[in-house]
């Protein structure tokens, strides 16, 4: 089938199996290989991107489903050469370790900011709930996001990626937002 998306800001039309996983078309397809794959059944939130705005689990919608879509991956978050200012806390703060983690967790953490540019800590940890780590204890992570909302991080909510309103929640683990 054909789909026509538009992938950090570039037109791109393919044509993929209709079973074709959204985040093995980035991956495998696109080249994208900062997307990851974890458990594959939307737990852990590796293969998390944005969508039309919106943090999805790129592993639970099919890349037929993201036709018409503006997708935003981690190579994509930057803006002329400047980091996000999610990138920029998590630089700053140590928000990682072995990194694998790391690409969802600031996708999640950039639809959460566009949403809520000033989470409290407790905001940010649910914002992030459906993100697995298995390496920091999430704590620098979370200061991450925190540093991001604050005075150092600039205007949290700036860039083309921000998206629509929606109520604070974690990832979506189906396909398109509604
Ligand atoms: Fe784990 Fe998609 S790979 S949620
Ligand atoms: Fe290793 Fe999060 S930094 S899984």
């Amino acid at each position: 089938m054909k789909v026509v998306m538009t992938v950090n800001g570039r037109r791109l039309e393919h044509d993929v199996e209709p079973r074709l996983l959204l985040v093995q078309h980035l991956r495998d397809g696109l080249g994208l290989t900062g997307t990851h794959i974890g458990c594959e059944t939307g737990l852990c939130g590796a293969c998390t991107v944005l969508c039309d705005g919106v943090a999805i689990k790129s592993c639970m919608m099919l890349a037929v489903q993201a036709d018409g879509a503006a997708i935003t991956t981690i190579e994509g978050l930057e803006r002329d050469g400047k980091l996000d200012p999610v990138q920029e806390g998590f630089w700053e703060c140590h928000g990682l370790q072995c990194g694998f983690c790391t690409p969802g967790m600031i996708l999640a953490a950039r639809d959460l900011l566009n949403r809520n540019p000033h989470p409290s800590e407790r905001e940010v940890r649910r914002g992030l709930e459906g993100n697995l780590c298995r390496c920091t204890g999430y704590q620098h992570i979370v200061d991450a996001v925190l540093w991001a909302a604050g005075p150092a991080g600039g205007s949290a909510a700036a860039g083309a990626t921000a998206g629509p309103s929606a109520p604070s929640q974690a990832p979506r683990a189906p396909g398109r937002p509604s």
